[in-house]
C-alpha cells in the first residue's frame, strides 16, 4: 500500500512549515498547503516542500468563472502540485474547465495531471446555513448532488467527511479517489473536529488519502506520531 496520509501543514511560516515537512517527510504520503501558508509564504513554498520529495496537495478551494478557474488550475500545475481542490458548487462548466486545464497543462509540461479535487458542502456548514445561502437543507442530500455533480463532470476525486465516505462509495465508481481530513487516533488532546474516524476506519471505510494536521504537527513528537499512524494502516 502506498503511503495515504498527508500532512496539513497549517502553520504560518515557511519556516515553520519546512521544519515539519522535513521531520515527518519519511513517514507520509504528501503534504496540504492551504490558504494561510500559501498567501503568507508565497508559491516558492511548494518548490521547496517538492525538493522534499514528498507530493504536495494545494488546498485553495478555486471558485470562480471557468475561465478564471482554469487559469488558476494551469497556475498550479506549473508549480508541480499533486492534488488541488475547486468548489463542486461552482458548478460543471467551471469543473470541466478545472480537469481540462489540469489535463492540457500536465501534458504541456511532461507532468502526471494532478488530482482536481471537489469539494462539496464544507463541514462547518449545517442544513440551516444551507438553507440560507439557498441550497439544500438536507446536508447529506446536497453532499451527494455535488458529489454527483462533480464525478459527471469529470473530476477523479473529492473531499469529504469521514461519515460521508460510506454513502459516498454506495453510488460513486470505485475509482474516484476519496479525500477525508476529520482523522483524529485517540491519543491526541479534544479539539473541534466533532465527527471523526480513525486512520485504519477511514481507509476500511473507503478513503484513499488521510489529510491529518494537529494528530501529527501538535503531537510531542511529530515524527513518531506520523509513523505510529503508517504503522497503524498495515
Ligand atoms: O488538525 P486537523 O487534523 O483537524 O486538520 C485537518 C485539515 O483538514 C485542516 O487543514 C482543515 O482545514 C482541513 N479540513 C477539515 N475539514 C474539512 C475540510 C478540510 O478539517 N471539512
Amino acid at each position: 500500500m502506498r503511503n495515504p496520509i498527508i500532512v496539513a501543514l497549517d502553520v504560518p511560516t515557511a519556516e515553520q512549515a519546512l521544519a515539519l515537512a522535513r521531520d515527518v517527510a519519511p513517514a507520509v504520503g504528501a503534504f496540504k498547503i492551504g490558504g494561510e501558508l500559501f498567501t503568507a509564504a508565497g508559491p516558492d513554498i511548494i518548490q521547496r516542500v517538492r525538493e522534499l520529495g514528498a507530493g504536495v496537495f494545494l488546498d485553495l478551494k478555486y471558485h470562480d468563472i471557468p475561465n478564471t478557474v482554469a487559469k488558476a488550475v494551469a497556475a498550479a500545475v506549473r508549480l508541480d502540485v499533486q492534488m488541488l481542490t475547486v468548489h463542486a458548487s461552482g458548478g460543471s462548466a467551471m469543473l470541466r474547465a478545472a480537469e481540462e486545464s489540469a489535463q492540457q497543462t500536465a501534458a504541456q509540461s511532461g507532468r502526471h495531471p494532478p488530482l482536481v479535487l471537489g469539494v462539496t458542502v464544507l463541514t462547518s456548514l449545517d442544513g440551516s446555513a444551507l438553507a440560507e445561502i439557498g441550497g439544500d437543507a438536507n446536508v447529506g442530500r446536497q453532499v451527494e448532488r455535488l458529489a454527483g455533480l462533480t464525478v459527471r463532470s469529470g473530476l477523479r476525486g473529492l473531499v469529504c467527511s469521514p461519515l460521508e465516505i460510506v454513502a459516498l462509495r454506495q453510488f460513486l465508481p470505485d475509482k474516484v479517489q476519496l479525500v477525508t481530513p476529520g482523522i483524529r487516533t485517540g491519543a491526541e488532546q479534544a479539539d473541534d473536529q466533532k465527527r471523526t474516524l480513525t486512520p485504519r476506519e477511514a481507509i476500511a471505510a473507503g478513503a484513499n488519502w488521510l489529510v491529518i494536521g494537529r494528530p501529527i504537527y501538535a503531537a510531542p513528537n511529530p515524527r513518531a506520531a506520523a509513523e505510529a499512524i503508517w504503522k497503524s494502516l498495515n
